[in-house]
């Protein structure tokens, strides 16, 4: 049973994680708040990247010698491994840990298996599943480290009828502002954006965010095989440039180098392509009241030949965005496992 201060504790961890501004490379946000035997708070922590302690050692940390009977309550399972830090489990038992409340389940194979060892040194552990803000915080995490590749958004901006671009490749700008100011916030959630050379060429797009007072940039990716012009402004700014149109290993080449999370903002090659290699876990579709005729469809050839073949999706939310409209999606097919999970895939 989870106390109701460890409830509130949960979501205090949940809120301290995810306000952390910082590059966490391949790792997940977590949070912890310490609790004594009457559910006062004694300390809390946040991890904050590759390299930095994890958050149940930082509260160790701030605790000092009060962590002894306390309970610590951490929105994942703390680690039993040793990556650039230290196990947490051993910081847990060390410091004379009662009581361990965690949420969310390690989905690392190589690194779970805290509870057990906790459990094994006489440590009371309960999962506490419900803290949606736990949930939340490392939804997209918790699915690129089961598939082995990033957590694929595909965003598309199309007018009523279906076109991302008119007949001569213009297509700026199609959405209104602030549909575009959208986008920028959502680069800056992600760890990359990636574009094919055709949108790089056709575009010269910055991938940036450009709002003021913007804390972070996404890393920017080109897949293609064509050769850009080096004054390209992704040329410029040091674009990770994969030279493939083998989306299954683009994915894993990025996920190798630690991301977790891409943004695609290519054009209709691109993205039929990742939709036709089920790499799409997520689709932001805008729509603008603008009607193009001709040009380029926002989707090409799907293969699909009968109504009963469509690529159906979930719709998740319809919002109102200036005078456009945001459709957020998900897949109904499951999507490409991208191979088996191994330790690789985190190093806290
Ligand atoms: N409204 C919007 O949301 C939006 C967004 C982006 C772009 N656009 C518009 O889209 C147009 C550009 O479209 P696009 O389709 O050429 O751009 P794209 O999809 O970004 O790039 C296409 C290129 O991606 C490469 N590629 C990588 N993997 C591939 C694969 N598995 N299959 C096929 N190609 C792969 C190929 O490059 P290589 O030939 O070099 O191998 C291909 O030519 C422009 O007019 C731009 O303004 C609109």
């Amino acid at each position: 049973m989870v106390t109701s201060a460890e409830a509130a504790a949960m979501a205090t961890a949940a809120d301290l994680a995810g306000s952390v501004v910082a590059d966490f490379g391949p790792n997940p946000r977590v949070g912890c708040v310490l609790l004594d035997p009457d559910g006062t708070v004694i300390s809390q922590g946040a991890h904050h990247g590759a390299g930095q302690p994890h958050a149940e050692v930082v509260a160790l940390r701030n605790a000092g010698e009060r962590a002894r009977g306390a309970t610590a309550v951490v929105t994942l399972e703390p680690c039993a491994h040793t990556g650039r830090t230290g196990p947490c489990t051993a910081a847990l038992i060390s410091a004379g840990v009662r009581r361990v409340v965690f949420a969310v389940v390690d989905p690392n194979p190589a690194a779970a298996g805290g509870a057990q060892v906790l459990r094994e040194a006489g440590i009371d552990v309960e999962v506490d599943a419900s803290s949606s803000g736990a949930n939340e915080l490392n939804h997209r995490w918790s699915i690129a480290v089961r598939r082995g590749r990033p957590f694929v958004t595909l965003k598309i901006a199309s007018s009523l009828d279906g076109r991302i671009a008119a007949a001569d490749g213009t297509s700026r700008w199609i959405t209104g502002e602030l549909a575009r100011e959208q986008v920028h916030q959502m680069r800056s959630d992600v760890d990359a954006v990636v574009v094919g050379t055709g949108t790089a060429l056709a575009d010269d797009p910055a991938l940036t965010d450009r709002r003021p007072g913007a804390m972070r940039q996404p890393h920017r990716v080109v897949i293609g095989l064509r050769e850009l012009p080096p004054a390209l402004q992704v040329c410029q700014s040091g674009a990770l440039r994969l030279q493939t149109r083998d989306l299954g290993y683009a994915m894993t080449q990025l996920f190798e180098r630690g991301i977790r999370s891409v943004l695609v903002e290519g054009g209709p090659t691109l993205a039929t392509s990742m939709i036709r290699e089920s790499l799409v876990d997520e689709l932001v579709w805008y729509v603008a009241p603008v009607l193009i005729g001709g040009g380029r469809n926002a989707i090409a050839d799907l293969g699909i030949t009968t109504i009963d073949e469509a690529s159906r999706w979930q719709r998740n939310g319809v919002t109102s965005v200036g005078s456009d409209v945001r459709i957020d999606l998900t897949p109904i097919t499951p999507q490409d496992s991208g191979g088996p999970v191994t330790d690789v895939h985190r190093n806290r």
